[in-house]
Parts: C-alpha cells; structure tokens; sequence
C-alpha cells in the first residue's frame, strides 16, 4: 500500500518491491539504470535485483561519500549511461542517501538534455531533505552544490525498511532537517518532534513524523520549486551549518551534514532572538535540546574570519550581503535577513559558550 503526498509523486511504501511496479510497467528493463554508491550496492540494491521487472537493469555504482560529489563521479555515469546506450527514453533509478540523488538527478537532467529519474532515498537524510524538492548537482572548486538545477524527480519512493540500515550517526543526522522543518513550521510540530526519542523512539512514530516532515518541506517548494523567495525558508541554520561542513572537510575530519546544520541552527537561532526578536525562553529550550543531541563541533577564534569568507560565498546572498533565513517565532520565517560580520561572529561565539554550559550542566 502506497501514500501518495498531495499528487506530488512522493510516495510512501509499505514494501518497495511490489509498490514500485505500476511506476516500471511498460518500460524496457534494459532501458532503466540504477546508481548506487558502494554502501547501497550492497545493503539496499538486492531489493531492486529481486524484482524481475529489474532484472536486466543496468547498475552502476560511485563511491560513497560528499567527497566523491563531484565531476570525476559524474562523468563516470555520464559515460555509464552511454556504454549501456541510454536513450532520453531511459529511466535513472537513483538508489541510496543525498550525495545519489543529487548527482544522480543531475546526471539524468543533463545526459541527452534529460531523461526521467526515480529517488529512492536510503538515509533519513534523504527521506526528509535530499531527495525530495528536485534540487541537483554536484561540489564544485571546493564549494558545496556549486553546479546544478532544480528538477523535480518524477517520483520519490520512500520505504522505511532502508532505515533499518542506518546506524546511530546518520539517523542523528538525518533528525537535525526534522528539527529545523518543526522550527520553521509550527509549535504543534516542534513539541512533537522535541517529545521524540530518536536515540529509541519506535518506528511507527518515527514514520509518522518523517512523513510529516517530507509534507512540510513538499508544501514550501511547492509554493516556491524555484528558490525564489518562501523556499529560503528551508535554509534555516544552513549559512553557518555550510561552512562549518566545508570547515570539516578542509581540515580533513568531515562530520555528517546533520551534525553541522545543527550547530547552524544554534548560532541562528541566537541570530533569530538578536534580528528577529525570537523570543528568549525558546531559545533556551531549543539550544539545550538540540546542544544535548549533537556532539559539540570545536572551534576556534582563529577559523571566524575563514568562516566568514565560506558565507560569502552562500548562494543566498545578493550583492556583498549575506543573507540569513531567521525566524521571529516557531513557525515565523523571516527570509533576506542581512547580518553583518560583527553579528555572525558574536553568534559564532554564542554557539561555543552553548556547548560550554552544556556540557558543564550534564
Ligand atoms: N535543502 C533545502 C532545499 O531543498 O531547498
């Protein structure tokens, strides 16, 4: 049985293999592709080969990681898809976390002008962000997402049994965009998603609330596919979180995408009560829950300026402002909002005297 979010081709399945079917009949099983990185060719591909519809689809698979994002991995199915004479006919299957449906849905927009392209998230990264809202591509001269464009997939098939997989890290990871869609949504969201246990909550509440996760983010690009405006919402402790990630990366201990925008959010949360009036005491609550899921990212006085210098580059500024998605409330998103140098490293130092008291409280 299949849910379907507001005809939007974001299915929710109960078992993958069969509820696939309808969306690969009639196809040339020669003519569909399936790209994987090392992890999910061999945790989650069986399933897909299991179906005889699929049996004669071609695999293809790319390293794991946000390293491997890049041009070298996409001309490699680029060139895939030429071998195995993809047709603009054919159809991409792409089958793992965010770094598969990014590139893969590049590689399908852009390989003979574009062919269709499934997602099938694998991460609860993916399930709630990643592969749903049609943004693609890949890292490019040291920046995150450099090159891309924004189509939407025909459909996102997401199958909770994939998440059986993930280990702590990831599902961690993955609770930190739920986290930032309740603050940009609602009180009635947040209390929610604050009341869960992610660490040991059971699964059928954790589907219930990445489904309404998936809707909230499904409701905004929507209304804006194009990131024109309300979209930005969905950047929300992104500004920091980006450069802190391209931080770990640089000094070669990359952390989880999650883990960064959590401390994202904190620092712009800070922000949020500074600009927007965001008030105090949820400021609190929601600093503390958020500092006693995430491990602490250590930093110092000595990275603010290269920091700054990676915001600059966010693709959310106009002119030499950089723009922050703020918020006046839970639920009260207030996007364009300029901060000066000044702001953005006083925030910086609130997030590490957060984690001080943090800890110094536990
Ligand atoms: N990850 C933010 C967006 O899809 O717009």
């Amino acid at each position: 049985m299949t849910e379907e979010l507001h005809q939007s081709g974001v299915l929710l399945c109960s078992d993958i293999s069969t509820d696939i079917l309808p969306y690969i009949e009639g196809r040339d099983s020669k003519q569909i592709f399936v790209l994987t990185d090392e992890n999910t060719a061999k945790l989650c591909a069986p399933i897909l080969q299991s179906i005889p519809q699929l049996k004669e689809a071609h695999y293809v698979t790319i390293p794991a990681g946000d390293d491997f994002k890049n041009l070298e991995s996409l001309a490699k199915i680029w060139s895939f898809l030429g071998r195995h004479k993809a047709t603009r006919h054919s159809l991409l299957i792409n089958l793992g976390g965010g770094v598969i449906s990014d590139i893969g849905g590049f590689a399908a927009c852009t390989y003979k002008r574009g062919l269709d392209f499934y997602n099938i998230p694998t991460t609860l990264l993916s399930i709630v962000d990643a592969a749903v809202g049609g943004k693609t591509g890949i890292n490019f001269d040291g920046l995150k997402n450099q090159i891309g464009v924004i189509r939407q997939p025909q459909h996102v098939f997401i199958d909770p049994q994939f998440l059986s997989t993930l280990d702590e890290e990831n599902r961690i990871s993955g609770y930190a965009e739920m986290v930032k869609h309740a603050l940009i949504s609602s009180e009635k969201d947040w209390k929610e998603v604050t009341a869960f246990d992610i660490h040991d909550g059971d699964r059928e509440t954790l589907k219930n609330l990445f489904w309404k996760s998936v809707a909230i983010k499904e409701r905004v690009v929507a209304i804006d596919p194009n990131e024109k405006g309300m979209r930005k919402a969905l950047n929300f402790g992104h500004t920091i979180g980006h450069a802190i990630e391209s931080v770990s990366h640089e000094k070669e201990a990359p952390i989880l995408h999650g883990m960064a925008v959590a401390v994202g959010m904190v620092a712009e949360l800070y922000l949020s009560h500074k600009k927007c009036g965001f008030p105090q005491q949820i400021l609190e609550q929601a600093v503390t829950f958020i500092n006693a899921m995430y491990p602490a990212y250590a930093f110092g006085d000595a990275d603010y300026e290269h920091l700054y210098d990676l915001m600059t580059q966010d693709k959310k500024n106009e002119g030499n402002r950089i723009n922050f998605t703020l918020l006046g409330n839970i639920g009260d998103v207030q996007i364009n909002t300029h901060c000066t140098k000044e702001e953005i490293f006083a925030a910086m130092d609130f997030y590490r005297n957060s984690v001080l008291s943090t800890s110094i409280n536990h």
